[in-house]
């Protein structure tokens, strides 16, 4: 049998950024993202009896064993399989496909692993317990990508990964941190997100490497994480929960400041943001100036996204188009969950 799963991306608007049980993906703070729709990565998967040989492709083009997008999937898998041994059991053949840069900064690695792990649970039987527990999946996608946490819950819209408490680590490390839908989509449905591509090469620094190293030398990196943990995240979860835009604006800009600004305090510092990212900040502040119309976020890499209300879209467009141009904008809004297919890839 085969079975597709298709898992959209998120956008986090209070970050993710550090771990506090490295392999498990434990973060140190909770975040917050909206699930957006049209982004998002078709994983297709057929399993066999066997002893974990994996055959993957992704974005049509085979990965051979030993290269590191190979390394990704077997390394998830057999870290998965210390959780769910029967995954051993089994020789796979994986396709996957994203419908945007992978690795630009797009967080390609949250709809990837999400999709994956929606796949394998839809095909293998073993599975049938948990298939259902949308919190168990979010903390297994976890296990791959902390971020693809956040695109596993069904109901999508308005997403908390909550980090969980340190007795729950010790206790059960796998499945205390996951994330859940605060708000489906359709609780806000004025919101937009503009996708702008600055740049679509392949990121320097992965999130991976560069969390690790913020944890370790960024002496204000304890402040950040107690300021958006005690404070912060309950005001923007108020802000969502009241749809109060201008409000929810702020926090957001902030927020994405405040995490770039623990990349540069890192050291060596790391810079994800160019030229024209900071360029499109000061248009966007400028484009606030009087009434709040839009508000930007960045993740581990150079492209924004911004979010706006439909009322408010076709202005920020506008600015946008004259700073990337339209062929570098992609318009979506808040969306739904992972779903199933019936149209395979293999
Ligand atoms: C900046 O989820 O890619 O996008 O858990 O190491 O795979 P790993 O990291 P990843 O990090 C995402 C970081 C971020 C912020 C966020 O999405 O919350």
């Amino acid at each position: 049998m085969t079975t597709t799963a298709i898992a959209p991306t998120n956008i986090a608007i209070l970050k993710y950024w550090g771990k506090i049980k490295g392999q498990y993906h434990i973060p140190t703070k909770s975040s917050l993202s909206f699930t957006v729709e049209k982004l998002c990565s078709t994983t297709s998967l057929a399993a066999g009896k066997g002893n974990m040989k994996i055959d993957f492709t992704l974005n049509g083009r085979k990965a051979k064993e030993g290269s590191k997008e190979h390394g990704y999937v077997s390394s998830y898998l057999t870290f998965l399989s210390e959780t769910l041994p029967f995954i051993r059991n089994y020789d796979y053949q994986i396709v996957s496909e994203n419908n945007f840069p992978t690795a630009a900064g797009f967080a390609s690695s949250a709809s990837g692993f999400a999709a994956l792990l929606k796949a394998l649970a839809g095909e293998l039987d073993e599975f049938s317990g948990l298939r259902g527990d949308d919190k168990k999946l979010s903390a297994l996608a976890r296990l791959g990508s902390g971020s693809a946490a956040r695109s596993i819950p069904s109901e999508g819209g308005f997403v908390k990964w909550d980090r969980g408490s340190g007795e729950d680590w010790e206790k059960d490390p796998v499945y205390s941190s996951y994330a859940y839908s605060l708000f489906g989509p359709e609780h806000w449905p004025e919101l937009r997100i503009i996708y702008a591509t600055v740049e679509s090469r392949e990121k320097k620094i992965r999130s991976l490497d560069g969390m690790a190293e913020s944890v370790k030398t960024n002496p204000l990196y304890q402040a950040w994480v107690s300021h958006e943990e005690s404070l912060l995240k309950n005001d923007m979860m108020e802000a969502v929960s009241k749809k109060d835009f201008e409000v929810l604006a702020h926090m957001i800009m902030q927020a994405s400041n405040s995490f770039h600004s623990i990349c540069h305090g890192t050291y060596p510092p790391i810079y994800y943001l160019k030229p024209k990212s900071l360029q499109i900040i000061d248009a966007i502040h400028k484009l606030n100036d009087g009434k709040v119309k839009a508000a930007y976020t960045f993740d581990a890499g150079p492209n924004p996204v911004i979010i706006t209300r439909k009322k408010e879209e076709m202005e920020v467009l506008k600015l946008l188009d004259e700073l990337v141009g339209e062929v570098n904008l992609f318009r979506t809004r808040p969306g739904t969950g992972p779903k199933y297919s019936k149209k395979h890839l293999l």
